[in-house]
């Protein structure tokens, strides 16, 4: 049976609607600062199960735990010093924190798929917010869209079945996912970059960030899968228009949809799944992206069009069913 798909505005009866259907164990798909999130109860565990089959997720790949502030995440992880200074820095904001999980914290074991770590973040979005602090406890939320594909950066691209409720929050703000770490006595290691750049968390923590190693991938299994993958080919650093391409511009490279005119790195996150959802939509037969610095937000953006450009491969290869 499909469930129809009501979206409505994210104000005060819609967040309302929203809590009730998450207390009943429906899921709601709810905007963030960063992308739209597939919301569910934490505790219930067939809320939960809701989750992984409307985005077809593999059960091995565990979702971020959504809390408002730092006093609903005290009882489920254990906190160190690094990550407690961490959270009181960017929280609510765009970092996921992997620590460890606390014996006896109230979440359902699928949410962490049986890890014994948990990734926490607070969100910066005050609908998110609301919601959460009515709720009374955390949300675990993935981003709401079919596994292994785009990310929704406004309520229209959210297209999932056995969904109920969108909340329309209206374009997000961030346009790009959390920051994923796990905070360690000496190092902080990067297991996605995202919203948060790296070298703000070197600045506040005095510790450097490294790219997770084959060692920090096992742990995370959710690293293996396929991501981001547009419905059409993709290619990198293009610096020209071609036949049948629908290309995404930057700078002084215009294209058909230029992530960001004075070349921002901040503006252009914010735009890049807009864009190539706008570039599914337009009847090309490829994508082209120009060229976006390695610097700053730049190494996220260029990290999810390298893993775009790949899963869109292996989506054309005989692999794909
Ligand atoms: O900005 C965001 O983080 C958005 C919004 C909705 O908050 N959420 C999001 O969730 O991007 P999702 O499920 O699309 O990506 C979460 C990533 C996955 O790659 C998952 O494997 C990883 O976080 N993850 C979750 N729990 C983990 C854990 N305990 N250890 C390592 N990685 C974990
Ligand atoms: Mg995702």
């Amino acid at each position: 049976m499909t469930t129809a798909t009501r979206v409505r505005p994210a104000d005060a009866a819609g967040v309302a609607d929203a809590v009730a259907r998450l207390v009943r164990g429906e899921v709601v798909a709810l905007p963030t600062e960063t992308v739209y999130g597939l919301a569910a109860d934490a505790c219930q565990a067939a809320a939960v199960a809701r989750i992984f089959a409307a985005k077809g997720r593999p059960p091995d790949n565990p979702l971020i735990v959504h809390v408002a502030d730092m006093a609903m995440a005290r009882g489920l992880a254990r906190w160190s010093p690094e990550a407690a200074r961490l959270a009181q820095a960017f929280w609510p904001g765009p970092l996921t924190l992997v620590l460890p999980r606390a014996a006896g914290a109230p979440l359902v074991p699928a949410v962490t798929a049986g890890l014994p770590t948990v990734a926490l973040r607070a969100p910066d979005h005050p609908v998110t917010q609301a919601v959460i602090q009515e709720l009374g406890r955390a949300i675990a939320a993935p981003s709401a869209n079919r596994s292994g594909r785009l990310s929704p950066t406004r309520a229209q691209h959210v297209d999932l079945p056995g969904v109920p409720l969108v909340l329309d929050g209206g374009p997000c703000r961030l346009g790009l996912e959390s920051t994923i770490v796990r905070p360690e006595a000496d190092r902080l290691v990067l297991l996605r970059p995202g919203a948060l750049p790296p070298e703000a968390l070197a600045k506040v923590s005095g510790l450097p960030v490294v790219p997770a190693g084959p060692a920090a991938r096992a742990e995370a299994p959710g690293m293996h899968h396929r991501h981001y993958a547009p419905t059409l080919p993709l290619d990198l650093d293009v610096t020209e228009p071609a036949p049948g391409r629908f290309w995404i511009g930057f700078g002084a490279l215009a294209g058909d949809f230029n992530l960001s005119p004075r070349g921002d790195p901040e503006e252009a996150a914010r735009h890049l799944f807009d864009a190539l959802h706008a570039a599914e939509r337009s009847g090309a037969r490829r994508i082209g992206v120009a060229p976006i610095p390695a610097e700053g937000l730049g190494l996220a953006i260029r990290d999810r069009l390298r893993r775009a450009a790949a899963a869109a491969a292996w989506r054309s290869s005989d692999r794909s069913p």
